[in-house]
């Protein structure tokens, strides 16, 4: 079979508006988390992209009957004749985030059983947190590589437990607050993850039935016995916003987002305001509200430094595609990352299109230069195939990006609404690329 590559050709400014599809670490979540319920629920403004499908894949393997109309991007799921708690081993690989159906299944069934995810490219994330939530709820947990399977006690659990995460892991707190909403226990997990995903989460429990209260840096579940099947709308995908004012950015053009949330972007935000662009949020409005977000873009943006961090800190997904629009900002920039012990990958593929970039530790130091070049690059991983995109739009000639299924496993026709704007970007098959790219590619996928 034949693969694709995405082809970047130098464009100019970008100009219009675009409409944010639900977010991707949403929606997987609150895919898993229907098991908890025996219905039918509905849930709209779903993105059409290669991980919502292989998801799909995942419920109906258990026994739920879905259906997509990729057309209005609404997903029903009947969970009524689920009746598996094991995962194939294959679509675990395929899809990390089905790690998140092992609370659910554990609530609805008592038994989960699943291959563990394994590290990648990116880190070796673990999931030692789950599965040390999962046993403070009175589960038994069995490893026998690669296999994780867990099936609750008899133990009578006290009335309340406490479970202290020593890193807000937001898959983590997902899995124990979705275990824990049908446990006969109050829970409390302490340096919980805040997540705008994480707080979508919390609204389709609540929907459900649930009773959860957020207090700072803490959550608060009181089991309940039933949860009921719900209707909900997917916030906007956050990740999809910075990378289209990302876009705007690199290229000095004006777009606006209409249904982007400004108060799940406010770091980032900050710093493309310290690069010297201009944003106008619904903060600024009179109407004086999150919702929308207007990049005016400088023409001369100016180095910052930044330091990832969990939620409201500056988010590790945005992190690489920061680090294309930095490459060309006048002055010394540093981006530290402190989630993953490897999300330093792109560095290589920026600086063979002339990006001038050292890496000392989990720090990249990037001194900015006035243009890039179009080279072959790969993408290691989602956000990567992003941030060389966006290099690409303002690079001399054009880039080849192979790994495309990176960007097709977390958009859905981002390219397109690019295109949409004035960038010129296209998917086009492998069999363009010379012979000796090819063997590179196969080599690293
Ligand atoms: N960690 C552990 N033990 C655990 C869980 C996590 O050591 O049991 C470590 C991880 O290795 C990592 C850090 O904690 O170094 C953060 O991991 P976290 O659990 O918060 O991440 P996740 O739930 O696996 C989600 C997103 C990621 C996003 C992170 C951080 C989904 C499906 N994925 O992953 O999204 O980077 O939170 O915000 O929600 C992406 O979209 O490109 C992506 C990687």
């Amino acid at each position: 079979m034949i693969g694709q590559h995405l082809l970047v050709k130098k464009s100019g400014p970008l100009y219009g508006t675009a409409h944010l599809y639900g977010a991707k670490n949403a929606i997987l979540v609150i895919m898993t988390s229907l098991i908890l319920t025996e219905g039918t629920s509905v849930l709209e403004n779903v993105p059409n992209n290669a991980d919502v499908r292989l998801m799909i894949v995942l419920l109906e393997q258990l026994g739920a009957s879905v259906s997509f109309d990729t057309e209005v991007k609404r997903l029903i799921v009947d969970t009524t004749y689920i009746n598996k708690s094991e995962v194939h081993p294959e679509i675990m690989n395929k899809i990390r985030a089905s790690i998140l159906v092992m609370g659910p299944l554990l609530g609805r069934f008592g038994t989960a059983s699943v291959a563990m995810p394994g590290g990648d490219l990116i880190g070796m994330r673990p999931i030692n947190y789950h599965l040390e939530g999962f046993k403070k709820l009175g589960a038994v947990v069995q490893l026998q590589p690669p296999f994780a399977s867990a099936r609750m006690s008899l133990r009578v659990l006290p009335l309340s437990t406490r479970i202290v995460l020593e890193y807000p892991s937001v898959g983590a707190t997902e899995n124990i607050m979705m275990l824990a909403s049908v446990s006969n226990t109050e829970t409390t997990i302490i340096n919980a993850a805040l997540e705008p995903e994480v707080y979508d989460l919390i609204d389709v429990l609540r929907k459900m039935g649930a009773d959860i209260t957020v207090a700072p840096a803490a959550i608060i579940i009181k089991g309940v016995a039933k949860l009921y099947p719900i209707i909900h709308t997917i916030i906007p995908d956050r990740l999809e916003a910075g990378t289209l004012l990302l876009a705007a950015a690199i290229t000095g053009g004006d777009i606006s987002i209409p249904n982007a949330r400004a108060d799940h972007l406010d770091i980032f935000i900050e710093k493309l305001r310290a690069m010297g662009h201009t944003i106008t949020t619904g903060f600024d409005m009179p109407e004086n509200t999150p919702v929308g977000i207007r990049i005016q873009a400088t023409k001369t943006p100016c180095a910052v430094n930044i330091k990832t961090a969990p939620y409201p800190g500056f988010p590790t997904d945005l992190q690489p595609l920061m680090m294309a629009a930095l490459c060309t900002a006048q002055g010394i920039s540093t981006i530290e990352e402190t989630v993953y012990e490897n999300r330093m990958m792109h560095t290589k593929e920026l600086s063979k299109m002339g990006a001038q970039i050292t890496v000392e530790g989990s720090t990249a130091i990037i001194r900015g230069i006035d243009t890039l070049y179009g080279s072959n690059v790969i993408a290691a991983d989602i956000r990567a195939s992003c941030t060389l995109v966006l290099a690409g739009l303002i690079a001399e000639g054009e880039t080849k990006i192979a790994g495309v299924h990176h960007w097709l496993r977390g958009y859905d026709s981002l390219d397109s609404k690019l295109n949409n704007m004035g960038a010129l970007i296209s998917l086009a098959d492998d069999s363009i690329i010379a012979v000796d790219d090819q063997k590179q590619i196969q080599i690293s996928l």
